[in-house]
């Protein structure tokens, strides 16, 4: 068994939907598995020049792999019936989701209460009281919903009695979400970092690639105050339409952290760096970074790329990282 693992660096919205898109392409994968979180992920795909943006189904469904909703999600059946019918309607073959059996539903109950929040910024997709019965082991698997029968499957006959199975890991959130690892509490509810793969079934001896995905600059939506008050960040947030893809709230905006990204590489144990969105700073032309607590500003992109990659684990692993543009594909670095 291969597993490669895409994690997303910051506070999710890195474009890591991008990034499992373009590896499923030629990735030769067997499996795609979307291994935490719930409808309050959004991932913005462009498939041969169409815009889709998906929440549970993981984005090997656009060529035609088995997709699987993992055991670390969580799932509300009328969100993840709406979003198999938008696909359908594209001309997307749905036949190969697949959901965990002993992946939790989101009730509408939990969806009722998640609109009460107020603290958080959540995105209201009921993911936390979800996680909160599952914990509190009042929670319903999927296997025990009707509605998901004929989607479900067991991870250890998928991935251990079958042969030459070579699974791509889709994280949703990233590593500054993460419930003990992020800002608590001004996390989600569950654990977006690589090891979070691991418990949808996977050895650890199986993990190959851990592709950590970022942004040249950072992005955060919820309630705490994170954008700087410079008015280059409302410029940034309409170039780079910093736009959430499931509740379209604005995105707070701010350089690209150099520490703290070191921290998300070392613990997710990133073995690939990509960095997208950089032709969104090339059209504000400002080359800025935070590292040991202080604002760097660079004359140009690429003495900007040198310095990150030279204050990195990458500094003599160069080619294991990629700058990238907006909506292109990933061009070496
Ligand atoms: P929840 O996951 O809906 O409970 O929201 C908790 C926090 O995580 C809020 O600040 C959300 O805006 C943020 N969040 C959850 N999912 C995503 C995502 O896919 N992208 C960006 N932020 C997210
Ligand atoms: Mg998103």
């Amino acid at each position: 068994m291969i597993a490669d693992i895409v994690v997303g660096l910051q506070h999710g919205d890195e474009a890591k939907g991008k990034v499992t898109h373009h590896l499923c392409k030629d990735g030769d994968y067997t499996h795609v598995l979307r291994f935490n979180g719930g409808g309050n992920a959004g991932h913005t795909i462009f498939h041969n020049g169409q815009k889709f943006v998906t929440h549970y189904v993981p984005a090997g469904v656009f060529y035609g792999i088995t997709s699987i909703i993992g055991s670390g999600c969580v799932i509300n059946s009328r969100d993840f019936f709406n979003e198999l019918q938008t696909l359908r309607k594209a001309g997307i073959d749905t036949s190969l989701v697949k959901i965990a059996e002993n992946c939790h539903v989101i009730t509408n109950d939990h969806q009722v209460e998640d609109r009460k929040d107020k603290i958080i910024g959540t995105t209201k997709k009921g993911n936390g009281p979800a996680y909160r019965s599952k914990y509190e082991r009042s929670g319903i698997q999927a296997k025990n919903a009707l509605e998901f029968k004929p989607f479900l499957i067991d991870l250890y006959e998928e991935f251990h009695n079958k042969k030459d199975v070579k699974i791509l890991c889709e994280g949703a959130q990233g590593f500054e979400l993460d419930i003990d690892w992020g800002d608590y509490p001004y996390v989600t509810s569950s654990h977006c970092v690589a090891a979070s793969a691991l418990l949808n079934g996977i050895p650890p001896q199986a993990v190959r690639n851990i592709w950590g995905v970022g942004k040249v600059y950072d992005t955060y939506v919820g309630q705490k105050q994170f954008e700087p008050d410079d008015d280059i960040f409302p410029m940034l947030r309409e170039i780079g339409e910093e736009y959430g893809a499931t509740t379209s709230r604005p995105r707070q905006c701010n350089w690209l952290n150099l520490d703290s990204l070191n921290r998300s590489l070392a613990i997710n144990g990133a073995t690939h760096l990509v960095l997208n969105k950089i032709d969104v700073l090339e059209q504000i032309d400002r080359w800025n970074v935070y590292h040991l607590g202080e604002t760097l500003k660079f004359s140009s992109k690429e003495k900007m790329c040198d310095y990150i990659v030279d204050n990195t684990p990458f500094k003599n692993k160069r080619e294991n990282v990629f700058f990238s543009g907006n909506k292109h594909n990933l061009n070496p670095n």
